[in-house]
This record gives structure tokens, sequence and C-alpha cells, in this order.
């Protein structure tokens, strides 16, 4: 077990990678703040508290700073700390630009992008006041590249969220707190969650799993989604002691589909 010692808050931990990676996390011996909207993080907290870890399910919207800052209350209280931060909460919103209207377009950034701001928000003080902490944010290789239509909102919000863990990981850096990284990391299509979920294209909606086979699986070296379970091991290995001089880094788990 090599993060007994740890309290780990995931937003979105509900979701397909969220759950993936309180499972992963609460294996390694972590203590799990399991949040999502309402009742939609119970189920995994149940599931590893009866493989004998330590988990609690905290309902909080990434949308309101209140309930982000409940949530770093709650790490404290119930396990002593706040150490590691992983923001999976977030939103798909596939449409075209000007079919969207704004509200859609402000709904997508306001989740993906603020949500992931007031997580960190709320979670540093507590790192600061440790002097120690992990803030892994879950964005995309859409937040590398430009995608193939459809996903403006969700393109931009995830550029945003790389964009907010560089430029954290060199402030905290710069200004007296090394022990605190900030990375990111980008998954590729994962068969999960909002990568296997119904989404817009040109030829009407598709499950994500049917746009993988036509459209992305010959520009995948490995031709091949990504398992949650690879997502979560990674946030895993960027909250371990041996990887503490990674700051600032966003990196692919995506077959080698962004490097080709
Ligand atoms: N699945 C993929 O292929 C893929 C690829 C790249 C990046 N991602 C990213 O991984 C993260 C997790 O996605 P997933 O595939 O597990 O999808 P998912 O839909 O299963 O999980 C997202 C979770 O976020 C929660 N959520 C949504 N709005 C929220 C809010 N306002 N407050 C709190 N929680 C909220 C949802 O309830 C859900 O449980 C997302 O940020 C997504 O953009 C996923």
């Amino acid at each position: 077990m090599r993060l007994n010692d740890h309290a780990v808050v995931i937003t979105g931990a509900g979701g397909g990678i969220g759950r993936a990676a309180a499972v992963a996390f609460a294996a390694d011996g972590a203590a799990v703040i399991a949040a999502d909207l309402a009742d939609k993080a119970d189920a995994v907290a149940e599931e590893i508290r009866r493989a004998g870890g330590r988990a609690v399910a905290v309902s909080a919207d990434v949308s309101h700073s209140t309930g982000m800052s409940a949530l770093a209350a709650r790490s404290v209280q119930e396990f002593g700390g706040l150490h590691v931060l992983v923001t999976c909460a977030g939103l798909g919103g596939a449409g075209l630009l000007l079919e969207q209207d704004e509200r859609e377009w402000t709904r997508v950034i306001d989740v993906n992008l603020n949500g992931t701001y007031r997580a960190i928000r709320a979670a540093l003080p507590q790192m600061m006041a440790q002097r120690r902490g992990r803030i892994i944010t879950i964005a995309s290789i859409l937040g590398k590249m430009g995608g193939y239509g459809f996903v403006s909102a969700y393109v931009a919000s995830k550029h945003g969220v790389v964009g907010l863990t560089r430029a954290l990981a060199s402030e905290l850096g710069s200004q007296g707190f090394p022990g605190i990284t900030v990375n990111a990391i980008c998954p590729g299509y994962v068969r999960a969650g909002m990568g296997v979920a119904m989404q817009a294209t040109k030829a009407g909606p598709m499950s994500g799993a049917e746009i993988f086979e036509r459209y992305y699986k010959r520009l995948v070296p490995q031709r091949r989604m990504i398992e949650a379970e690879e997502i979560a091991h990674a946030a895993v290995f960027l909250a371990l002691p041996e990887s503490a001089g990674i700051t600032g880094q966003a990196l692919n788990v995506d077959g080698g589909f962004f490097m080709s």
C-alpha cells in the first residue's frame, strides 16, 4: 500500500474515469472522498468500502465554489488532510458552434474549466498549509488539438484546463511550494463514460465506441480504445513520491494518437 497516508478528493467520481480513479487510489491504501452530483458517487464509495477500503461519497457540484470548499473541509474532517485532488467532473456538449446557443457553450466551459478552477481553488489552502499536495486534472488530447468538428466548446475548455495546469505548476513551484505538483492527464478515446456515450456527429447520433471504430481507430497506432483503469493508474503514478519532480506536464494516455 503506497498511499496509506493520503486523502484523495475526486470530482466526477461517479463517472467512468472517476470511478476507476477512486477504486485505484483506494486499492493503493488512500482514503477517498468521492464527489459527484446528487447521489452519483454513492455506489463507488460503497464498492470501495465493501472491498475493505476507505471512502465517503459527497454530493458536490463543481459549478459552486461553496460546494468545493465544503468538499475540501470534509476531506480534512474525515481523513485529516487533503493530499491529492483529481478533477474528473466534466461534460461533453457536442454540437456545431453555430447551432449551439450561448448557454450551452457557457455550461461546458463553466463545468470543465471553471469547475476545475473551483475545485483547485478550494483544495489549495490546505495543500499549502501541509506544504505538500498533488493536483491531477483530467483534460483530454482535445486540450492540445482542434478535434474533427462538433466539439468547439469542449476543446476550448480542455485547452483551458491544460493551460491552467501549466500556469499553476509554474506559479506554485516558483512561489515556494515545490511540494505541490500540478499535472494533467490527457486521455484519448476511453472505453467508459463519455467515451462510449451517444454523441452528435454529421451522420447523426452515434455511440462513442462506434465513432472510434469508424473514424479514429485507424489514426491510433495501438488500434484500441484506452481502458478507464489505465487513466486511473496514470493518476496514481502522479501521486506517488517517485513522481515529485514531475510538474506542469500534460501526459497523453491515448495509444499514441496525438503523437502520430
Ligand atoms: N471517456 C473519454 O473518452 C474521455 C476522453 C478524454 C477526456 N475525458 C475526460 O474525463 C473526465 C471524466 O469523463 P468520463 O468519460 O468518465 O465521463 P462521465 O460522464 O462518465 O463522467 C463525468 C462525471 O462528471 C460529473 N459531473 C458533470 N457535471 C458535474 C458538475 N457540475 N459537478 C460535479 N460533477 C459533475 C458527472 O455526473 C459524471 O459522473 C471528463 O473531464 C472528460 O472530459 C474523457
